[in-house]
């Protein structure tokens, strides 16, 4: 397992320098137990672009491009982030769905986005998917609201980056051994709300596979003699979405031979 800051690749002078956040699954339990939306997921940037973001927990809302910047505000309760997002969508706030881990941290949030009349969709696992669906139309999420990893966070705004919606994001540590190991992290106010540009910025690159099915892909197909993949790459200077549905042959991959069958 990677370890946060760990350095890799080619220490050669003339080599790039980029940082990279990643996910190999996002959605341990999914995958362990068969459900949707399990996904593989890496981002890069240039160097000191991605927020060292501490092992905790962070307090989210995150939008895709349809909502654009400048219309959400972590600072203000779920109902008033809500309306603005109706406001800036031009439909009613009930036509509105949010995308909530379903946890019991997150009682009053629910109770809250159901009182305003917005559909929930709670999710088991899988809060980087939540944000990459808003990215979307087609899955009919337009918002992500509530408390996830703060590393699933760096991954879910360098999505949002790509493509021109908004993420921000408040550090909710458990105990004072997460707010010492975020402050030696650089992190000094602990409150402080980071916006999507101090989480990811600059060139950034986001890519996603599904390994189980999911909101926006497809899961793994294994075909015997290789597999198929589906996956989204992102990037932000062109802001361009790709979906890319890809063919392995296993004679081709040197990794494969050697996996066990
Ligand atoms: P992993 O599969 O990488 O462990 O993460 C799954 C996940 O659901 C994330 O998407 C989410 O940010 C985090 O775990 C929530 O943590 P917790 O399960 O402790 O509420």
């Amino acid at each position: 397992m990677l370890y946060i800051g760990e350095k890799v690749g080619d220490a050669a002078a003339d080599a790039p320098r980029v940082d990279i956040a990643v996910d190999p699954l996002e959605g341990t339990n999914l995958c362990a137990n068969g459900l949707n939306d399990a996904l593989a997921v890496v981002a890069i940037a240039e160097h000191g672009q991605f927020l060292n973001a501490p092992d905790t927990y962070m307090d989210k809302i995150a939008v895709g491009p349809s909502v654009g910047a400048g219309v959400i505000d972590i600072r203000k309760t779920p109902t008033q982030n809500l309306h603005a997002i109706a406001e800036a969508k031009r439909v009613h706030v009930g036509d509105l769905t949010a995308v909530i881990l379903d946890r019991t941290r997150h009682a009053a949030l629910v109770d809250e986005v159901r009182r305003a009349g917005v559909r929930i969709r709670l999710i088991t696992d899988g809060d980087v998917g939540g944000a990459i669906a808003t990215t979307d139309p087609s899955t009919g999420i337009d918002v992500l609201l509530g408390i996830g990893g703060a590393p699933e966070g760096v991954l879910g705004a360098a999505a949002l980056r790509c493509v021109g919606g908004d993420f921000q994001g408040v550090l909710k540590p458990r105990n004072n051994t997460e707010v010492t190991r975020a402050r030696a992290m650089g992190i000094a106010d602990i409150t402080r709300v980071f916006q999507i540009d101090e989480l990811a910025t600059g060139d950034v690159m986001f890519a996603a596979t599904g390994v189980t099915d999911g909101f926006l892909l497809r899961g793994v197909r294994m075909l015997g003699d290789g597999a198929e993949t589906s996956s989204v790459v992102m990037r932000s200077r062109s802001g361009t979405t790709r979906l890319i549905r890809a063919r392995h042959r296993f004679e081709h991959g040197p990794d494969y031979a050697a996996a066990p069958r």
